[in-house]
């Protein structure tokens, strides 16, 4: 789990950093607004469950009047509430203040954990579901736009094919002899299910589609997309097994990581996927790259039955990626493999390497990468430094008692922490049983024991191998007296005690 979550976290560092800048901009709008009367409903406790009622589609933000998201999201969601005002059916856009004494009751009926929460509200609040789209204008608007109506369009002319095949969209088109049966209506269950995800249209005329030159006598589910074979069909019905169905054919066969902002889904995808997952970083302009492009899509094929999934990035668009692995670009083209519980990598790979290389991963020949600083020569400061190729030996094997720091060189608050980590390791210099101890865990693999969210984040692990983790507040005085409390006598080997074997 810890080690999807980095991932993703990577991946999106450099995308974040387009968002911020986007949502500064969408900030200054904001202040530039002045009052005017607003197409968002306000909802308050008293009047909640009666609006809601009278509509068949409206959507809910649970907003706090301290939420800086919230403030950013306001001018775009009065601009999609104008438009949506106009559609056909009209798409109501309405706001509850849950921050409200008076309406914090409704806030907990809906779970609200976090702000803004979307809500939207089918058949007068019998059917609730999670919005999760977009938090501009534009992608507010298309996104409701699909949830309004049937969850699947009936596609009867050449126009209704244009409002479901969409340019660069994922649309999914089941083909049926007739609107009724098992087959049609579990189509439409998962085209319910999935209506946030992808475009649902159903048909009688196969003729109407592009590439429709087929006779169909038997219930088929046709997906479109973008990339690859540009279609696909299933025959399936299972509720599941379409789903199914539907996640893997969306996918690209190799996922791209660049700087096409089309990409971003698969991008999110892909790291969200339980499976391993293989990435290519190459040069996109290199000469060899066709070469690369080719033969990776040769091994993904090969592979999919294995459960793995394929990448390759662009050097350009994955600095970030590459710093989190403290990797080079001079290493590149380089493939790295991650699997639930290890990493792999082979540096200046040649093409024709690729496949040999995945072979040794299946069959058990690859040594692990380790993401490691070097082990530090001296280390005789007050705090020992700790990384991953030597956290065996000094945490894991040495039979004491160690509290560890997680930071990051960044992190004010590990800056902070600096000082009075030294003061408490000051404090043991004299104890040989305890070690204070840091680790940069940003050049440093994190072993699994740990769940390292943010910095700094302390551990303890006591001689007898206990875990816990320090939550307390970060002065010299309380850290102390919690390794004091926490800490195990350590029984010399003289005693007949066991031995670490170790060492
Ligand atoms: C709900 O009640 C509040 C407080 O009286 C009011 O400001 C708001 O306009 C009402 N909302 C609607 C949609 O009538
Ligand atoms: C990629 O290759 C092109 C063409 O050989 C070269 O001009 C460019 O500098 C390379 N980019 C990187 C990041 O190495």
């Amino acid at each position: 789990m810890a080690i999807s979550r980095d991932w993703i976290a990577a991946a999106f560092l450099y995308l974040l950093v387009a968002a911020a800048a986007a949502e500064e901009g969408v900030a200054r709008v904001a202040e530039q607004a002045t009052e005017e009367p607003s197409f968002v409903l306000t909802l308050d406790a008293a009047n909640f469950t009666e609006i809601v009622s009278k509509h068949s589609f409206i959507v809910v933000e649970f907003y706090a009047p301290w939420c800086g998201h919230c403030k950013r999201l306001a001018p775009e969601y009065e601009k999609a509430a104008v438009v949506l005002s106009e559609n056909d059916p009209p798409i109501v856009l309405a706001k509850l203040d849950a921050n409200e004494a008076a309406n914090k009751e409704i806030a907990s009926k809906f779970e609200i954990r976090g702000f803004p929460t979307l809500k939207i509200f089918r058949s007068g609040g019998k059917d609730i579901q999670e919005y999760k789209g977009p938090r501009e204008a534009e992608g507010i608007i298309s996104y409701l736009k699909k949830q309004v109506g049937p969850a699947s369009k009936e596609i009867k002319s050449s126009e209704d094919v244009d409002a479901v095949i969409i340019d660069k969209e994922i649309s999914i088109v089941g083909i049926f002899p007739e609107f009724s049966g098992e087959e049609f209506e579990s189509y439409i269950k998962v085209a319910e299910k999935l209506r946030s995800d992808y475009i649902f249209g159903h048909t009688l005329d196969a003729k109407l589609l592009p590439r429709g030159d087929i006779t169909i006598n038997q219930p088929i589910v046709r997906l479109f997309k973008p990339f690859d074979e540009l279609f696909v069909d299933f025959k399936d019905f299972q509720v599941d097994a379409v789903e199914k169905f539907i996640e893997s054919a969306s996918m690209p066969k190799v996922v791209t990581l660049d700087e096409d902002p089309s990409n971003h889904p698969f991008i999110v995808k892909f790291f969200d996927s339980p499976s391993a997952k293989a990435i290519l970083f190459v040069n996109f302009s290199s000469e060899d790259f066709s070469a690369f492009k080719s033969k990776l899509y040769e091994v993904a094929e090969a592979y999919k039955e294995k459960n793995i999934i394929f990448m390759m990035g662009s050097l350009d668009a994955s600095e970030n990626v590459l710093e989190y692995y403290s990797l080079k670009k001079e290493q590149a083209p380089l493939i790295i493999l991650q699997d639930e519980a290890k990493k792999y990598l082979k540096s200046n790979v040649r093409s024709e390497q690729i496949a040999t290389w995945l072979k040794d991963y299946t069959d058990g020949n690859l040594k692990p990468y380790i993401k490691s600083e070097p082990i530090p020569e001296v280390n005789d400061e007050p705090v020992k430094v700790v990384v991953a190729n030597n956290v065996q030996e000094v945490v894991f094997n040495s039979g004491k008692n160690v509290l560890l720091e997680f930071y990051a060189p960044w992190c004010g608050h590990c800056k902070k922490l600096a000082p009075i980590l030294d003061e408490v390791a000051v404090s043991f210099a004299e104890d040989a049983e305890v070690i204070i101890a840091k680790m940069d865990a940003t050049t440093n693999d994190i072993p699994a024991e740990f769940d390292v969210k943010g910095y700094p984040t302390l551990y303890f692990y006591s001689a007898n191998g206990k875990i816990v983790r320090y939550d307390g507040d970060r002065t010299a005085e309380d850290i102390i007296s919690f390794v004091k409390s926490n800490r195990d006598a350590i029984i010399s080997p003289e005693s007949g005690a066991e031995v670490k074997d170790e060492l």
